[in-house]
């Protein structure tokens, strides 16, 4: 226990101015040295703050903007150099009728190639992605420095940021959203279940409820997907066949996206539409995809696993080539009817759908090992075991009807085209001799 200031005070008067000056040289040494160390502390920590201001900026090419209370109420403050950045961004260059597209997870796969396609034909598009370490940062980043020499601008945040998000409905008028943003992956959900409740659960309600807000609503295109038909057996998956036996996490919450997804539309009038993709690939893909760890381990000479189901059958799936999706992403974005809220209130119905995008052709896994194969002229070493019971399901297959009627949706390159599109891109990327890392702790492969 510290004692009292008085408690230092000598007993004996003879000894107290000596002892008084010395007590006053011990105060005003510990004074000084309490100040210094209050300097030092305070000095530590300005330097932690611009630290962190510099790892922001060098990370995002320039700190964004920052938190401050106004009246009591938290808001987000953008930098003006973040603001130009985004605005931007957001600027259509054609004349009839441009959307202008908040695009999430546009850091990722099908984020990339949608803001690109959309950007490219003349639409306004800002991005918004965490950058979160599921696979290779690098690799988002990367992404990112594309997206920027073709003038999309990616906001660094997560979806679960209201005030972010507000700000930005705030400065720019956004007509669209392209909600890819997500915990993908089937089997890491064993290992991170949190992160699909993050994203996809509360990530998703937080869009949505900033959409609701805004004023005008925008119109809502979403990525849910083919998962969701679980252990479905009646082949091809159809819209309306039944959805309610999910074989993962990753799944189910892709599912009670839907249902949230028809909540927001009921109460609230926004227009959504939400799209099953069938195992998307192809350049910039996903590094925890078969296609893609099938490549680097045949390339290092490394044995790749492949599964088989029930009765030595081979695993099938209706691999569906990204330039295809992007098509789908992007008439289900033309085609979107306005939502019909206003000031958090619907004034009327709104639109709510649902589409396949597939390829409908499934192939299976060692008919696509034998496509990496020649493209990449070397030979696998198989190793053929029995698939884990890890939310993995036996086959995918899409009836692709239902776009084809609504979204002129025709999938036009198979397999072998589409890897050796891929093959090409990921010798490019990576060259032959392929050392970088997955990002991925104990991961298998996503089929
Ligand atoms: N690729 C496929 O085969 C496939 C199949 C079915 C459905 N989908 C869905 O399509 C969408 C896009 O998939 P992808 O293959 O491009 O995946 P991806 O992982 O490459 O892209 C998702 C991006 O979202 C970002 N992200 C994740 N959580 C976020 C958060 N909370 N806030 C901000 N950003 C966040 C990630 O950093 C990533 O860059 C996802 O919703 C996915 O579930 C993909």
């Amino acid at each position: 226990m510290p004692s009292s200031t008085h408690d230092n005070f000598p007993s004996t008067p003879g000894k107290v101015k000596m002892e008084r000056s010395n007590y006053f040289g011990r105060v005003a040494s510990r004074w000084h040295s309490t100040a210094s160390a209050r300097l030092l502390g305070c000095s530590a920590l300005l330097l932690a703050f611009a630290l962190v201001v510099l790892f922001r900026v060098s990370s995002s090419g320039f700190a964004d903007g920052g938190y401050f209370s106004n009246n009591g109420v938290l808001t987000f403050k953008p930098t003006l150099m973040w603001e130009k950045q985004v605005r931007q961004s957001c600027l259509p260059t054609r004349g009839d009728n441009p959307m202008v597209v908040l695009v999430t997870g546009a850091a990722g796969f099908v984020g990339t190639h949608v803001s690109l396609a959309l950007k490219k034909r003349g639409d306004g598009v800002v991005g918004i992605d965490n950058f979160n370490s599921y696979y290779e940062i690098s690799l988002k980043r990367a992404r990112q420095e594309h997206l920027a020499t073709h003038g999309v601008f990616v906001i660094e945040a997560d979806i679960n940021n209201a005030l972010l998000l507000k700000s930005l409905f705030e400065m720019v008028q956004i007509t669209h959203v392209m909600h890819l943003a997500a915990q993908a992956g089937v089997r890491y959900a064993m290992e991170n279940p949190g992160s699909y409740v993050h994203s996809n659960i509360a990530g998703l309600v937080n869009l949505f409820e900033i959409c609701k807000a805004a004023n005008p609503q925008p119109a809502i295109v979403w990525a849910s997907s083919s998962s969701v038909y679980g252990l479905n057996t009646k082949v091809p998956f159809s819209e309306v066949d039944r959805t309610d036996q999910p074989a993962s996490l990753y799944a189910a919450t892709k599912k009670a996206g839907e249902e949230i997804a028809h909540t927001y539309n009921h109460i609230y009038g926004l227009s959504i539409t939400g799209l099953r993709f069938f195992t998307v690939y192809g350049p910039w893909g996903r590094p925890d995809m078969a296609y893609f760890s099938f490549t680097r381990d045949i390339l290092k000479g490394k044995p790749i696993n492949i599964y088989q189901g029930a009765n030595n059958k081979d695993l099938a799936r209706d691999f569906t080539y990204i330039d295809d999706i992007v098509k789908g992403c992007v008439a289900s974005l033309d085609t979107a009817e306005r939502s019909t809220g206003s000031g958090g209130k619907k004034t009327g119905p709104a639109q709510l759908r649902i589409f396949n995008l597939g390829n409908t052709s499934p192939v299976t896994v060692p008919t696509l090992v034998d496509i990496l194969e020649k493209y990449l002229n070397m030979k696998a070493i198989r190793n053929i075991v029995k698939m884990p019971r890890n939310g993995d399901v036996p086959f995918t297959h899409a009836n692709v009807s239902s776009a084809q009627t609504q979204l002129n949706y025709k999938p036009i390159t198979d397999l072998d085209t589409g890897l050796k599109k891929f093959v090409k891109w990921y010798l490019s990327y990576y060259g032959d001799n392929t050392h970088h890392h997955s990002g991925l702790v104990n991961q298998e492969p996503i089929i």
